[in-house]
């Protein structure tokens, strides 16, 4: 059971402060913004669970905490409200077996052979539906994504394809997402051909490692993690997290920021003009706007809708934790001065007692651990004493 007032291991201490780029199999395969650094994730989850315990993270994004929990032999729960989200996490924690990795292998052989077409009639022809998701879509990329996605088929099973488009959308990314120059097709060619040989093996032999932890077949690591699309608001409500593994252990999460502007459902080219193409290219349904994914629109006065939400997310998570359950948040503001009060008032109303930091660390102010974000670039409304590229750790337990 915790107290006010919890110890804090220096290894957690430093991966809370580190500035190293995020990096490592799976997490490199797509670059999600604001997500966790995976040190942090698993510094976390080693200091406050045991094998067999259940991490949960209300706002999974990419799936950081879900991919270092099931790699520590524990349970884990992912919710978020972007399919795009739930898609990346669900395919970085999807076993391949070495059957699939000869597929890919041999699917990657043909498609290298294959010359890159410039006009297909699938390229001029698309439904109004595809339309909308190619919107900004410089012709390279387009001509690049249609000739990867024609040839998809040709794989027969689902987790292929899928493992083959978490690799796309990285590619997508590297050449797309705030980049002042789009590469080539052939450029989009080689790059991903480069990256999917490289990361199919690296993450065959990450899922064997996650298996020999959990001593289990590698077919069987789906069984370790539920992910679940939808708003984490009443998530007591869903059913689908097995009765059998309640209670979360661990709450491990990164809700969107208040007031922080944070792109995480479009990818912005040459500037600031937006595409949803990401949805496509994972094969999900998109349509919602900027504020579905923030928890509200950032420039509401008070933020109110945000902090509501924020309420409702957390008052129903109460009842599938106990008094050994703690919450571990790293949150970031536009404007820390009221904004990490509100935050602080919120956790109480929803039926929270904050735990401070019992550690030694010049970046400790009030018992709360801040962490500087290296190469943060997104669009504050106003900046307060401490900057939004600051990010503070939080702590809480169920309030007595
Ligand atoms: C800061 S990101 C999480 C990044 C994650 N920690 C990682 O390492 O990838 C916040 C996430 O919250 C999601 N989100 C926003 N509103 C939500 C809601 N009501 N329920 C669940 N997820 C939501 C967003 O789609 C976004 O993916």
């Amino acid at each position: 059971m915790f107290t006010s007032r919890t110890t804090i291991p220096d290894s957690l201490v430093e991966a809370v402060s580190t500035r190293e780029r995020v990096k490592g199999v799976p997490h490199d395969f797509y670059r999600y913004p604001a997500r966790f650094p995976p040190a942090f994730a698993r510094e976390v989850i080693q200091a406050f669970t045991s094998p067999g315990d259940l991490v949960f993270d209300p706002f999974c994004g990419g799936g950081t905490t879900l991919v270092e929990a099931i790699s520590l032999g524990r349970r884990a729960a992912g919710m978020d409200i972007s399919s795009l989200a739930t898609f990346l996490a669900r395919a970085k924690t999807t076993p391949i077996s070495v059957h699939d990795k000869r597929a890919i292998g041999t699917w990657l052989d043909d498609l290298e052979t294959t010359e890159l077409q410039r006009s297909f009639n699938s390229h001029e022809i698309v439904d109004a539906e595809t339309q909308y998701y190619l919107r900004n879509l410089p012709d390279e990329a387009r001509t690049f994504f249609f000739w990867v996605l024609e040839h998809l088929s040709l794989l027969p099973k689902l987790r292929q394809q899928r493992f083959v488009r978490l690799i796309l959308l990285g590619v997508g990314q590297w050449g797309l997402d705030c980049k002042t120059r789009v590469p080539t097709a052939s450029e989009f060619k080689t790059e991903f051909c480069r990256r999917l040989r490289e990361a199919v093996s690296e993450f065959f032999s990450f899922i064997s490692d996650v298996a020999t932890t959990n001593d289990l077949p590698r077919h069987r690591l789906s069984s370790l993690r539920r992910i679940i699309n939808r708003s984490s608001e009443q998530c007591n409500d869903d059913g689908r997290i097995p009765e059998s593994w309640l209670p979360i252990k661990l709450v491990l999460t990164s809700p969107p920021y208040p007031g922080v502007h944070v792109v995480y459902h479009r990818w912005q080219i040459m500037g600031r003009k937006e595409t949803p193409v990401p949805f496509w290219l994972a094969n999900q349904l998109d349509g919602a706007g900027e504020s579905h994914y923030l928890l509200g629109p950032r420039d509401e006065d008070e933020l109110t809708t945000y902090y509501s939400r924020l309420l409702s997310v957390f008052s129903s998570i109460k009842s599938l934790l106990d008094k050994d359950s703690l919450v571990v948040q790293l949150v970031a503001f536009s404007d820390p001065e009221w904004q990490l009060p509100a935050y602080l008032e919120t956790m109480k109303k929803a039926g929270f007692a904050e735990v401070k930091a019992d550690c030694r660390t010049k970046n400790k102010i009030e018992g709360r651990i801040w962490r500087e974000v290296p190469g943060r670039k997104w669009y504050a409304n106003k900046q307060g004493d401490i900057s939004p590229s600051k990010e503070v750790m939080l702590l809480h337990k169920l309030a007595e």
